[in-house]
């Protein structure tokens, strides 16, 4: 007796097994259920009863029979009903309530985004960005630039030659000769460019870095229009509080010459360890176009004056960033790198 009533609960399973995956919507489900474990005419409810007739002995190992197959077909009920009343496409294996796959948003380099903004400031103010090679001739390099090739810049100790009389540009200087040779005034250029010194790769120093450079030349340009343009060029890069002082300094190619100081952006001028208390940072080196510059480029330096900067993008980038290190920006560590927007 017990045998053949484990043998039809197992019968039963089967059978539920079926009639549940056929079931074709919830109101055939339904009738599935209440004919499978209805309380009063149901099959497993049926098959409960005849447990009387078993031997006591054998009551446990049959009721525990009864108990799982019941289990079970509850079980396979559920997921039937959630089968049937899911939307379609999760039938199909796509789960629609999973969080949308966000797009990968890539980075620019932090120096590319102070080039690009610089460079977007002195477009405003009516300076075309133009490019110069790399790869220059001491002649474009320094003579051009009235710095004689034995001025210690040019000593072979702090230039790489490439060849005798070429070598990797250390300034981005002989671009203003290239611009003036191929163009007559008025000019007003910005130069980006990587430029190459023999310098340690320190926290401080790389031997290929970026410049940018400004020239711009006309009849009856002053120190005014210099000063007007670089401190206007600092108030829309760092701020209209930031305050700017120019110090008299010497380039061969530029006289006078000065360096142009901004208000610390860390302290705004208290005095902290980035500007190491002086309240002041260098930004860039500037002056009015030399005349035998203008000479060396073709211009009738009677006629025309200018005036030309230099600066360093990577620098301004690190005092923007508070990156404490130069090597960050060119070792690539994407970790780092794309922080930056
Ligand atoms: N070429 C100079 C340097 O690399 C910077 C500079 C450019 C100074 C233009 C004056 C005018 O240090």
């Amino acid at each position: 007796m017990a045998s053949e009533l484990i043998a039809a609960l197992e019968s039963l399973e089967q059978e539920a097994r079926t009639a549940i995956a056929a079931a074709s919507n919830t109101a055939e489900l339904e009738a599935v259920r209440i004919h499978l474990l209805g309380r009063k005419e149901g099959r497993l409810t049926a098959l409960v009863r005849g447990l009387g007739n078993v031997e006591p002995a054998d009551r446990p190992a049959v009721g525990a029979t009864a108990n799982r197959v019941k289990q079970i077909i509850s079980t396979l009920l559920d997921e039937r009903v959630a089968e049937l009343t899911a939307p379609a496409a999760t039938a199909q294996g796509v789960d629609l309530t999973l969080p949308g796959r966000s797009a990968w948003r890539g980075a620019r380099h932090p120096v590319t985004v102070v080039v690009d903004e610089i460079c977007a400031i002195f477009r405003a103010l009516g300076f075309t960005r133009v490019r110069g090679p790399e790869a220059e001739t001491d002649w474009y390099n320094f003579e051009a630039l009235n710095t004689p090739l034995d001025h210690p810049a040019a000593d072979a100790h702090d230039t790489f030659y490439l060849a005798p009389g070429l070598l990797l540009r250390s300034h981005t200087s002989p671009v203003q000769i290239r611009t003036m040779q191929a163009y007559q005034p008025p000019i007003r250029v910005v130069v980006p460019g990587m430029v190459y010194r023999r310098d340690p790769f320190d926290a401080s120093h790389a031997p290929a870095f970026e410049q940018i450079e400004g020239l711009a030349v006309d009849e009856g340009v002053s120190f005014v229009d210099l000063k007007a343009t670089l401190a206007e060029f600092a108030h829309r890069f760092f701020g209209p509080e930031a305050e700017v002082r120019f110090r008299p300094s010497f380039f061969p190619f530029t006289e006078p010459s000065a360096e142009v100081d901004v208000s610390c952006l860390i302290c705004s001028g208290r005095g902290c360890s980035v500007c190491k208390g002086s309240g002041w940072l260098e930004i860039m080196g500037a002056g009015m176009v030399h005349p035998r510059v203008f000479e060396n480029a073709g211009y009738d330096s009677e006629r025309y004056t200018g005036f030309a900067f230099g600066m360093g993008p990577a620098r301004i980038a690190m005092l923007r960033y508070r990156i404490p290190d130069i090597r960050l920006l060119y070792e690539s560590d994407v970790r780092f790198l794309e922080q930056f927007a």
